[in-house]
């Protein structure tokens, strides 16, 4: 299990180097000196992120099928299947320090790893699909788009594509929203009630408060993370109100108050018991997204097996013509 870092001291020579190179604003790359515990910080970070793109795709995945329109079908497969490149992507990034793919796609299927505790919330209507957009992308791009800037070069790279494509995702998801809004009354409903589950937990996204992070301290030492948790998670709301506002749509926090400039909300206190018990395991879809997980791995065995023989075959071939 990729856990918290617990490694021998460093050569405080080599360190003190590493240090000045992050100070300096430098780009750590694989196969420059570093630090065991940033590495082992990195592997954490990235195997986590990495396996929340791909559970991500459960909840949406659900409602390709049930579609209301060939044109909203169409933009959420492409999303879905963005997701899964993220998830393939940052598993590379992170396979460039030295850990096998295999060991933490094992850890994930067996419950021993973590992935955002936001996929672990039900997607109950199609207005769940557009909030999700909207809001869970929308973190994610407010907690990417810093990522975008780590000292760890892979992985800032990857944040560059990743980005990129996570705006698609959150325009189409806006887009939805603010359709359903100006609909029907159903529709208005459907959309508000999908807001209301989904905020919070979306809050949840940046990570406990900065006094209960463990890990914050040496990411943002190293320049891993740029902000903290809450100035992230602050950044978020302050872009999201507005949006709310602009399609008629209210926020379930009865303390959201602007400041004097308009810009600056502050918001009710979140629920860290609920945080806590869904990064347990304890959510209301953490089971099924496991199972899911593990049934998807066990029926594409026949895949990875055909995949291998091939690959045997081919070395036998390229070892019998030399
Ligand atoms: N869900 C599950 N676990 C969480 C969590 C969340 N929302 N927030 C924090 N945790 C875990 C951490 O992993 C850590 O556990 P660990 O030490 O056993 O790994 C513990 O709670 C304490 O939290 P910390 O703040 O100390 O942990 P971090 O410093 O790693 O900060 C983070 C948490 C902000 C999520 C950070 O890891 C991060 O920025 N990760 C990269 C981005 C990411 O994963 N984004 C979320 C999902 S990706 C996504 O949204 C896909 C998009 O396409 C929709």
């Amino acid at each position: 299990m990729v856990t918290k870092p617990d490694v021998p001291a460093d050569d405080p020579v080599k360190v003190a180097e590493f240090e000045a190179r992050i100070a300096n604003g430098e780009s750590i790359e694989p196969k420059d000196w570093m630090p065991e515990r940033y590495r082992k910080q990195l592997i954490r970070m990235m195997s986590q992120h990495a396996h929340s793109e791909i559970v991500g795709m459960l909840p949406e995945g659900n409602w390709i099928t049930r579609a209301p329109s060939l044109r909203r079908k169409l933009s959420l497969i492409a999303k879905v299947q963005d997701e899964a490149g993220h998830g393939l992507y940052i598993y590379c990034g992170t396979e460039t320090l030295g850990v096998d793919r295999h060991e933490l796609v094992t850890q994930l299927l067996n419950g021993t790893a973590k992935y955002s505790s936001i996929f672990n919330y039900p997607t109950l209507s199609w207005a769940d699909i557009g909030v999700i957009g909207w809001f869970v992308d929308g973190a994610a791009i407010v907690n990417q788009t810093v990522l975008a800037k780590a000292s760890y070069g892979p992985y800032a790279r990857a944040m560059i594509r990743v980005c990129k494509e996570e705006n698609f995702h959150k325009r189409q998801g806006y887009e939805i929203c603010s359709v359903l809004a100006s609909g029907t009354p159903a529709q208005k409903a459907m959309v508000q009630d999908a807001v209301n589950r989904w905020w919070w937990p979306s809050l949840m996204m940046f990570g406990p408060s900065d006094k209960d992070s463990p890990n914050s301290a040496d990411l943002l030492r190293w320049k891993i993370k740029r902000f903290s948790n809450d100035e992230l998670r602050q950044r978020f709301v302050n872009l999201t109100v507005p949006q709310a506002m602009a399609i008629g749509l209210t926020l379930p926090d009865p303390d959201l108050r602007s400041d004097e400039s308009g810009r600056e909300w502050s918001f009710g206190e979140i629920d860290w018991t609920e945080f806590f018990e869904v990064v347990a395991g304890n959510g209301p879809c953490n089971k099924d997204r496991l199972a899911a997980r593990n049934a998807a791995q066990n029926e594409g065995a026949w895949v990875r097996d055909a995949a291998e023989a091939f690959a045997a075959k081919h070395r036998e071939r390229v070892a019998g013509a030399a």
